[in-house]
This record gives C-alpha cells, sequence and structure tokens, in this order.
C-alpha cells in the first residue's frame, strides 16, 4: 500500500501562505487569459483572501480583465440577506467582485433568503449548466474535510441543494455573528456538480487543515468529502508546508 498521496491530486507545496496565495492567483489569472469567458467556481473563506488579492493586483496593475467571465459562488448561508455582513455576497464583495471588473449580470451567489429556498437551489444548478458548466473551481477545505458545504457524508452524486452545518462548521465560523451564532443550514453546489468541474484547485493553509488535507489522500469516502477529488483528472491541491505536514500518515 502506497503511504503517500497517489498520482491524482497533484500536490504542490510552498514555504508560505503567500507563495501558495500567488501560485493559486496565477493559475485563475492563466486560465482567464486563455479564455476570457470563462466560468469560475470560487470559494469563501480566510484560505483564498490572499489569492483575491492578488488578483485585484493583477486587475489594478497588469489589465487582468473578469469582465467577460462568469462567475459562481460556491455556497451561502441560508436565511441571510445578500447585505449581511456575515453573508457570502458581502464577502465576494468587499474581497473581489467589488474590486475588479466583474460584471455583475455574470456574478452568481446562492440567494440565502429566497422565499423558496429548493427552488433556489434548482436555479443555481440549472444556470450552471446552461453556461456549459464550471471550467475552474477553486476550494477550500474545512477541517473536517469538507468542500463548500459539502460536510462529511455528502453524497457524491449530489446537487445543489439545502444542507446542514457540522457542529465544528459552525463552531469554526461562528465569530462571523454576532452573539457567535452560525446559521444551522446552508445552500451548497453538490459533490457531483463540483467533481465536473473541468479544472479543480484546492487551497490548504496551516497545521489545522494537515490531518483534513492527509485524510483526503486518504481512501476514496464520502465520510471525507475532498477525497473524491482523487478520483478528478484535473485536481491539484495548492498547500503550504505546514497543511503539508501530514500528508502520507494516512493511508
Ligand atoms: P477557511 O475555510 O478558508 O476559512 O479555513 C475553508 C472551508 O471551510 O472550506
Amino acid at each position: 500500500m502506497s503511504r503517500s498521496l497517489p498520482a491524482q491530486p497533484k500536490i504542490q507545496v510552498f514555504p508560505d501562505y503567500e507563495a501558495l496565495s500567488r501560485a493559486a492567483a496565477r493559475v485563475v489569472a492563466g486560465r482567464t487569459r486563455a479564455n476570457p469567458e470563462a466560468v469560475l467556481l470560487l470559494p469563501t473563506g480566510t484560505t483564498p483572501l490572499g489569492m483575491y488579492r492578488r488578483l485585484v493586483e493583477m486587475h489594478a496593475g497588469e489589465g487582468l480583465s473578469f469582465a467577460r467571465a462568469t462567475f459562481f459562488n460556491l455556497d451561502e448561508y441560508l436565511g441571510l440577506t445578500a447585505d449581511h455582513p456575515a453573508s457570502y455576497h458581502v464577502y465576494m464583495r468587499e474581497n473581489f467582485y467589488g474590486l475588479v471588473d466583474a460584471d455583475p449580470r455574470r456574478v452568481h451567489v446562492p440567494e440565502g433568503n429566497a422565499p423558496d429556498p429548493q427552488a433556489e437551489c434548482e436555479r443555481y444548478e440549472r444556470m450552471m449548466a446552461e453556461v456549459g458548466g464550471v471550467d475552474l473551481c477553486v476550494l477550500g477545505i474545512g477541517r473536517n474535510g469538507h468542500i463548500g458545504f459539502n460536510e462529511p457524508g455528502a453524497p457524491f452524486d449530489s446537487r445543489t441543494r439545502i444542507v446542514r452545518l457540522a457542529e465544528t462548521t459552525r463552531l469554526v465560523n461562528a465569530g462571523d455573528f454576532e452573539g457567535g451564532r452560525a446559521p444551522e443550514r446552508a445552500i451548497t453546489v453538490g459533490m457531483r456538480t463540483i467533481f465536473e468541474s473541468r479544472e479543480i484547485l484546492l487551497l490548504a493553509s496551516g497545521a489545522n487543515k494537515a490531518q483534513a488535507v492527509a485524510a483526503a489522500g486518504g481512501e476514496v469516502s464520502e465520510a471525507v468529502p475532498a477525497s473524491m477529488l482523487r478520483r478528478h483528472p484535473a485536481a491539484t491541491f495548492l498547500l503550504d508546508r505546514e497543511a503539508a505536514s501530514a500528508v502520507g500518515e494516512i493511508s
């Protein structure tokens, strides 16, 4: 039995968070330059902030344009309005979409407070299909191995849907909410939809991700959502040294 991660996904390890962020931005910029109409599926969280910062710099300093690209976000808390400070609408506006030339007509974040959340999930899934699917999906990873808000146990064949958040996820994200309580449910793009992306980058930084990253390289199992990426033909893990520190310990 191999003790190390297999050939898929490819792994790149960087000395620190800045180097990892620059590498992620280089991939996103490269794909967007090669195909200005690229369809991107993007994450929120702490991890991608450096990547977004670098992309904003490239837009301002190098003329990198996102005007013809189409954007989808991976998830949103159920019940939050688009102007709630902890919403991913606000996060994306403040960290990326509002700072580059993204076309608002081609920017999509699930509507957390849609009157009919089930219909919203179906609409979201349909929009991704109508633009021909996702060219590049960028993911973070939860300490429990989640991708998007697909928590452990998420079916690999799932589509965009309403999910219950793991208690550990709610605790990690509690600080974003007044009163320290994160919503119990969210809308997330499903596992199958993520998997159908033509290319996937997973970013992980810091020692608190090391076990999740290692588990993602272990047995492919719905108990560790990120392990699904081992079956993807074009998935790459971009890790800093700390996040990579346990790779190979779990087989
Ligand atoms: P983080 O979140 O980047 O804030 O650690 C990642 C995730 O939970 O997917």
